[in-house]
């Protein structure tokens, strides 16, 4: 049973009009499967609320179905079009279906575009933060320890978790589009002392020190604990953003991790008793050489022609620091006639890229900064690809599955050479 307070119940009888009452039931049906007892209150969600994925692109072209239907329908549950009010806390979006700067590249049509520009005056009028990535933290949005939110995207959720302590699950469209029009999401999961609590030590026996390495850790945890909440020691290198969002990226893929500890750096884990409160691990897992070896060859499982025609950079998007990287990377360098390179970050990120002069430095090398979107979102790789080079545990998991090439991974330098060489030849060092 779900005790509602009086602002919940009075939004629950539509005395704030029809949508947040559509909203609060909706939330309310999904604070009941889960057994939660209460909401707690937000004031910080993030959500892909759009309309640009391809899916409901599809959809919407299928059904002739204007943005308030579709929002109505699959964020409020509601098969009646309803007049969408302003969001009652900060809400921002998160990554869309498609660069609208860029669309001849994504063989996309002034249709689709149309459909990014409806959106973009339709969270303006709602006063949505059009964020447009998959990093909110990475522009401006880093809620601090101990901060309810209502996020969704797997590798935002895991980063604000655990890096900055403040406390979400990973939602959905649905309850991330309720809880812009309430401010309310129920109190489970990571919201609660109890389950932000260690499950499984994670003893390191190897240093893990570039963004490669810990995108292997990460994604040899997320395999061995799959929704659990690993604590590591044995850090000797205190990691920096880019490699924790690596790290994170590729826990919650596969696995589901939304939650981890890393002893003396996260801020829930000053010790070990700490990052487990109480808890008695359930087992104590070593990560050595042959770990990250199987790691490695779990990752790399799809590549297997070494001519590579497309390197895709920036799952989870880029950092303004990892883009100067790989421009010192490219320097004077052109990209192989028969490869293509792809960097995905976010729009205002590529906005200061553009005017340090990284951009220019990218095109000039014949790559291309693009934003808003990636390939396995935005469905969409240079014509033609086949083998994909790409530095993310997380990316090399999805794009193979849902794009059909194959994914070597491996250091950024290494992506780099190959869009360069236009051959794959790393290897674990
Ligand atoms: Fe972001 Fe796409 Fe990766 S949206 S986390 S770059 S799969």
């Amino acid at each position: 049973m779900v005790r509602l307070a009086d602002d919940e119940l009075a939004m629950l009888d539509g005395t704030e009009g029809p949508a947040r009452q559509k909203a609060m039931e909706l939330l309310l049906r999904y604070a009941e499967a889960l057994g939660a007892e209460r909401f707690v209150a937000t004031r910080n969600v993030c959500g892909t609320m759009g309309m640009t994925m391809p899916f409901l692109r599809d959809y919407a072209a299928k059904h002739g179905s204007g943005i308030e239907a579709l929002f109505s329908e699959f964020c409020l549950d509601s098969a009646q079009a309803l007049d969408i009010p302003k969001v009652k806390i900060y809400s921002c979006h998160l990554q869309q279906g498609l660069d609208p700067e860029r669309p001849a590249q994504q063989y996309l049509g002034p249709e689709a575009v149309k459909v990014y520009r409806d959106g973009e005056v339709f969270f303006s009028r709602l006063g949505v933060n059009l964020l447009n990535t998959c990093a909110p933290y990475l522009v401006g949005n880093v809620p601090v320890k101990g901060e309810h939110c209502a996020w969704m995207e797997s590798s935002a959720v895991i980063y604000i978790n655990s890096v900055l302590g403040a406390r979400t699950n990973a939602e959905g469209r649905e309850s991330a589009g309720a809880a812009m029009l309430t401010g309310k999401i129920p109190y489970w999961g990571y919201h609660i002392d109890e389950d932000r609590r260690g499950t499984h030590l994670i003893e390191l026996d190897v240093d893990v020190t570039d963004t490669a390495d810990w995108g292997l850790l990460g994604y040899w945890i997320g395999e061995a604990v799959q929704e659990s909440v690993p604590v590591l020691t044995g850090v000797r290198q205190v990691p920096n953003l880019a490699r924790l969002k690596h790290f994170g990226a590729a826990a919650s893929s596969s696995g589901g991790v939304e939650m981890y500890h890393i002893v003396g750096i996260t801020p829930e884990a000053r010790s070990v008793e700490e990052a487990f409160a109480g808890n008695t691990p359930r087992a104590t897992l070593r990560y050595g050489a042959a770990e990250r070896q199987l790691a490695y060859e779990r990752v790399n499982t799809t590549g297997r022609d070494r001519a590579v025609d497309y390197v895709m950079l920036g799952c989870p998007h880029y950092s303004s620091e990892q883009i100067w990287e790989v421009c010192q990377l490219l320097e004077g360098q052109r990209i192989h006639q028969n490869c293509s390179l792809w960097i995905f970050t976010a729009r205002a990120i590529k906005q200061l890229a553009d005017r340090n002069g990284f951009t220019k430095s990218i095109e000039d090398a014949g790559g291309f900064l693009m934003t808003d979107t990636c390939s396995s979102v935005g469905r969409v790789v240079p014509r033609g690809a086949k083998v994909a080079a790409v530095d993310s545990a997380k990316q090399a998991h999805y794009l193979p599955a849902i794009m059909g090439v194959q994914a070597w991974f491996g250091t950024t330098a290494e992506c780099v050479q190959a869009a360069i060489t236009g051959r794959w030849q790393g290897a674990l060092r």
